[in-house]
């Protein structure tokens, strides 16, 4: 019997989210229905409202979830019904040619729910990367639950399904800090807060937190940030400079995705340094560079997507440094919302008010 329960749809670019009510199918082969728990709003969320992502509406917008498993399609073998699950965007298939050559975090033939989702007059529904988890219960493929410990906050944990895994995994997965290494994080929202919390378990020992906004640079100290700079008011690239003995950082992380933000992580790494592109971009953004100073600075120009995760690694470890207090997602909570406040949540996305509103379900 397919399901109808509530669910925050984008319906169109220039529209208020809506709560509605939605079908979800009884899962096919390699499918799983969870009842969500928590929904973390993230910056993609108002990407997808906003057109920035495509065009494909409605959108069923969510996707930073803790889960239960509550049916199982024929031959799911990873999870059974009443798994805790932290839901992801990477199911991986383990043989496209990047899971070949043993780089599954590249996978280019991720797994998604084949069955659609759908409004009541039969409208399909697009959930926003695969998942769609503003909703009561949604339909994913199996491989994008990933079994995590009960006894930690479901809407701290459900945060590494996407921004904070993101910005945990361009410090730790694609911009390898090591110990002792210099980091500098433009933009601290949740991401880039991540990034600095990443840095931080790795063992980076400076670690300088970049944004425009004074009481985001508050809470990237109290993440793990050594030193802040307010780009509203100095120039980043030279004071990050400054703050690693006047050579930059070894690692700059772009947690804004654009251009500007990119030419400072550019310069303000040392030579042969990391940058890491983590920020989203808009399809209109350009970027220009002298080709010589890419040739004269050396070092990696990298983009990180999802932190260049694989969700069975990644989340029961991090769940266990959570555990431990190594690692302070409750941080990252700044309220806890129903899903009937998403759309004041992405207001207060864009005031800069808050790191992640939670929807709890
Ligand atoms: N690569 C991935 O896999 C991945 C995953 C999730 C989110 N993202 C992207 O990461 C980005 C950040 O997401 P978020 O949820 O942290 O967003 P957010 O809106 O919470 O945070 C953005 C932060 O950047 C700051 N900022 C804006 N312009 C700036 C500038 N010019 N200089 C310095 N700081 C500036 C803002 O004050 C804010 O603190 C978004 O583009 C989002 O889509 C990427
Ligand atoms: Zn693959
Ligand atoms: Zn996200």
């Amino acid at each position: 019997m397919p399901h109808k329960v509530k669910a925050v749809i984008s319906r169109a670019k220039d529209a208020p989210v809506e709560v509605v009510d939605i079908i979800v199918p009884d899962p096919g082969p390699g499918e799983v229905i969870v009842d969500v728990l928590t929904a973390g709003v993230c910056h993609t969320d108002l990407h997808y409202k906003l057109g920035g992502i495509g065009n494909d509406y409605p959108y069923l917008l969510g996707h930073e979830s803790t889960a239960v498993v509550s049916q199982i399609g024929e031959n799911v073998t990873n999870v059974v019904v009443g798994d805790r699950v932290i839901l992801n965007w990477r199911a991986v298939c383990g043989q496209c040619r990047a899971c070949a050559k043993g780089q599954a975090q590249y996978c280019f033939n991720t797994a998604n729910a084949t069955q659609k989702m759908t409004l009541e007059d039969g409208t399909e529904l697009s959930p926003a990367l695969g998942i769609g988890s503003f909703a009561q219960k949604t339909l994913v493929a199996a491989g994008q639950c990933t079994k995590v410990d009960e006894d930690a906050d479901a809407a701290a944990v459900g945060l590494l399904g996407c921004g904070v895994m993101a910005g945990i995994g361009a410090a730790m997965n694609t911009g390898e800090v090591k110990r002792g290494e210099s980091v500098a994080v433009i933009g601290c929202g949740g991401v880039g807060v991540a990034a600095i919390a990443g840095a931080k378990l790795a063992g980076a020992t400076t670690i300088i937190a970049v944004d425009l906004n004074p009481t985001k640079l508050e809470t990237a100290t109290q993440l793990g940030a050594t030193h802040t700079v307010d780009s509203s008011k100095v120039d980043p690239i030279e004071a990050i400079k400054e703050l690693t003995g006047g050579f930059g950082a070894d690692v700059v992380i772009d947690a804004v995705g654009r251009p500007e933000t990119y030419k400072q992580a550019f310069y303000a790494r040392d030579l042969a340094g990391r940058v890491v592109l983590v920020g989203v971009p808009t399809p209109e953004m350009k970027l220009e560079l002298p080709l010589l100073d890419v040739f004269g600075h050396g070092g990696s120009l990298k983009s990180s997507w999802y932190g260049d995760c694989l969700p069975s690694r990644d989340f029961p470890m991090l769940v266990e440094q959570y555990k431990q207090g190594r690692l302070d997602l409750d941080a990252f909570v700044t309220e806890r919302i129903k899903l009937d406040e998403i759309e004041a949540a992405f207001d207060k996305m864009h005031e800069g008010t808050v790191l992640r509103s939670v929807v709890e379900l």
